[in-house]
């Protein structure tokens, strides 16, 4: 009975096994990427919402509720020992995909949005106070938005707001300007889940450490997308999901430097999180376990480090240069289409278009687009404020992932036409 995945394999192993890149093979990977939607082959590119998982990832999950399922830290028996073991093997496999020093300084939480409430509740309430201020973008989603804004109206802090520009990039000389030695954390998105752009996140790191700032960076967009190393970045904190590298959903990971953590008070309290308990009083336990009360999600970690095995095995680097071919590959095409505007020109971005087409609604593109079995999202995609900022309520959004095709994209911008010939 061995585990289908090997979850203790370094990146190096997998980078040395890394092989040619054929996007079709890959495809086939994938059970639903076989589906039909309205009769017609699917087109995915909502990946930026959720990706799809390969056979990797949907058999680690299988063999491990059926070979290897029990709670996880409480039972002395043989199948608790198996299951915690494969919750712990894929802690480790996480920190060694984000370069994280140990991996003790990975918690295992819900999702993005959970990471960055756990960090405004226990770091917040412990080191912001009144006339401290907090400092993110104006790119940001609702979850690194409501979290700070929450802090701010317990606390008495301020928020601030550094502006973006009409490319979608950050005012860097804004940033600069709003950065003070009364701010506490800054806050922000690697890569932007409504425009593509990627922030130049170690050299905020670099000007926020220096004002005494802590960092947390959003990375749910970024992880899917390029290598990301948090020691290099030089970043407090950083969240991200699993359900968009590929990997099950209810599961994602906050990665807090140890001694931040350890200083750092419960989130949630329950079972687990503790050294002792009396009516009086709590002890808790050491991070990551007090961050992790009652029964974690115990399968998904290891569904997670099955989906970590399979982007490594591909490599970060190739699914990045073929997101990138496939980003301009759309752009060309969809520049050409009447009334087209892109929301989101950064000259760093990833594999993300937003757009309008003049005159038509996003959600009718989307609606008539889903009868081409082209899926798209239309929407405000949880960042209001950037929508505010181009003055639009809404946009379509392609998104792409590492097995989209050209192919695919020829069919998003037929669907186009498609919408131009229906809706004039
Ligand atoms: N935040 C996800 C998106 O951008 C759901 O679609």
């Amino acid at each position: 009975m061995n585990y289908p995945g090997d979850f203790m394999s370094t990146a190096s192993e997998y980078l040395h096994r890394s092989k040619a890149y054929d996007v079709y093979s890959i495809r086939a990977d994938f059970p639903i990427l076989a589906e039909r939607s309205n009769g017609k082959p699917l087109v995915y590119l909502d990946n930026a919402a959720t990706s799809q998982k390969p056979r990797a990832v949907l058999e680690a999950m299988d063999w491990t509720y059926r070979h290897a399922y029990a709670n996880v830290h409480r039972g002395v028996h043989t199948l608790s020992e198996r299951a915690t073991k494969a919750y712990e093997d894929a802690r480790t496999r996480v920190q060694r995909f984000i370069g994280a020093a140990d991996p003790r300084e990975i918690v295992f939480v819900r999702g993005t949005t959970e990471a960055i409430n756990l960090v405004a509740s226990s770091f917040g309430r412990t080191n912001i106070h009144s006339g401290d201020e907090i400092l993110i973008t104006e790119m940001e989603h609702h979850s690194n938005i409501v979290p700070w804004q929450l802090l701010r109206d317990q606390t008495g802090a301020k928020l601030r707001v550094a502006p973006i520009n009409e490319t979608g990039e950050l005012v860097m000389e804004e940033f600069e300007r709003l950065l003070n030695e009364r701010t506490r954390i800054v806050a922000l998105v690697h890569v932007s889940n409504a425009l593509g752009t990627i922030n130049p996140v170690k050299r905020i790191v670099e000007m926020a450490h220096a004002m005494g700032a802590k960092v947390l960076v959003d990375g749910a967009q970024a992880v899917p997308h390029m290598r990301v190393d948090v020691q290099d970045l030089g970043c407090d904190f950083y969240a991200f999901s699993s359900h968009k590298l590929y990997g099950p959903s209810g599961v994602g990971v906050l990665y807090g430097r140890y001694e931040l953590l350890d200083a750092m008070p419960p989130y949630q309290g329950g079972g687990e999180m503790i050294r002792r308990v009396t009516f009086e009083r709590s002890d808790y336990a050491k991070p990551p376990t007090r961050f992790e009360a009652g029964t974690p999600n115990i399968v998904g970690p290891v569904g997670l480090a099955a989906a970590i095995n399979y982007v490594e095995e591909l490599g970060l680097d190739n699914i990045a240069a073929h997101e990138d071919d496939l980003l301009r590959y759309a752009t060309e095409a969809t520049a050409e289409l009447p009334g087209m505007r892109i929301i989101g020109n950064a000259a760093r971005k990833a594999s993300i278009l937003s757009f309008e087409l003049e005159g038509i609604h996003p959600h009718d593109i989307g609606t008539i687009v889903d009868h081409e079995g082209v899926a798209l999202r239309a929407g405000h995609h949880c960042a209001m404020p950037v929508m505010d900022h181009f003055k639009v309520p809404a946009t379509t959004r392609a998104s792409f992932g590492l097995y989209n095709t050209r192919e695919e994209i020829d069919a998003f911008i037929a669907s186009l036409h498609k919408v131009r010939e229906v809706l004039g």
